[in-house]
């Protein structure tokens, strides 16, 4: 599909990559895009359409749908991390909790609500913004690696569903990507743009999964070694 004339509905588009999303779409000609925000502002973007939307809330979600029926593009991109001192931690289940109804249950809430309304115009896309932490978990990590292993196995069956009304269902990888997420790390990070660039380049050319880094792709080739990366997970610093 082209995104020249799309309709882009980005979920968490206050900041970070849903940001860089935004303004990557208007730049590859898209029509307009849909910006959903939990805070609406005053700032006036030509192009840009803020929608309140808390992916948490089952009608904030049907709400945003029903307000934007011409969608043709999802990204569902809204996420948070937490980290706990351990997979010991007392914390881990309401961690993990918070975790799941951002970033796997507020990814379904969204495709649920926005599925029909791609088949009706047509078919469109579906991104997904996945993680390396996909298919490697960091003790301090656990939660939010298993948050994002889970949206990637729904991902999966989505995308197979979805065929049958020609929406494209896109997985996007990526490492540590320089935004408010990973401000206190001092380590090499992928520009949101360059990772926004990428997933919209794969859905023009039809692509299902789009690895944004080298790391990313270290990571999947290693499954199937002796030593797959999961065994022994890379220090974050
Ligand atoms: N940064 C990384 O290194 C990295 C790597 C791999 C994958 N990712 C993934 O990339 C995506 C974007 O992350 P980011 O790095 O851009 O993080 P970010 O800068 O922290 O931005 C997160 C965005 O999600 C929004 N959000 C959080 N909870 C929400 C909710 N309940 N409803 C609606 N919006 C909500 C935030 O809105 P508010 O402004 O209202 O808080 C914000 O717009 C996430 O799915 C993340 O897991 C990030």
């Amino acid at each position: 599909m082209k995104v020249q004339d799309a309709v882009v509905f980005v979920s968490g588009a206050s900041r970070g990559l849903g940001l860089a999303f935004a303004h990557e779409a208007l730049r590859r000609g898209a029509r307009k895009v849909y910006a959903g925000v939990r805070s609406p502002t005053e700032t006036n973007t030509p192009g840009i359409v803020q929608v309140k939307l808390d992916v948490t809330d089952l009608a904030s979600v049907a709400a945003a749908a029903a307000q934007c029926g011409d969608t043709t593009v999802l990204v569902n991109n809204a996420g948070i991390a937490r980290l706990t001192s351990s997979t010991l931690d007392s914390a881990m289940i309401d961690v993990a909790r918070e975790i799941f109804e951002t970033n796997f249950y507020g990814t379904i809430r969204l495709s649920q609500a926005f599925a029909p309304i791609l088949a009706k115009n047509g078919g469109g896309a579906v991104i997904n913004v996945l993680s390396d932490a996909c298919w490697h978990a960091r003790p301090v990590l656990a939660a939010y690696s298993a948050s994002k292993s889970a949206v990637w196995s729904f991902t999966n069956a989505l995308r197979v569903e979805l065929r049958n009304q020609k929406t494209l269902v896109l997985g996007l990888h990526v490492a540590f990507m320089d935004t408010d997420m990973t401000k206190a790390l001092e380590i090499q990070k992928t520009s949101p743009r360059q990772v926004a660039e990428a997933a919209l380049i794969g859905i023009e050319a039809g692509k299902e999964e789009v690895l944004v880094d080298d790391f990313t792709r270290e990571v999947k080739r290693s499954l199937s070694d002796q030593q797959p990366m999961y065994l022994n997970p890379p220090a974050i610093a």
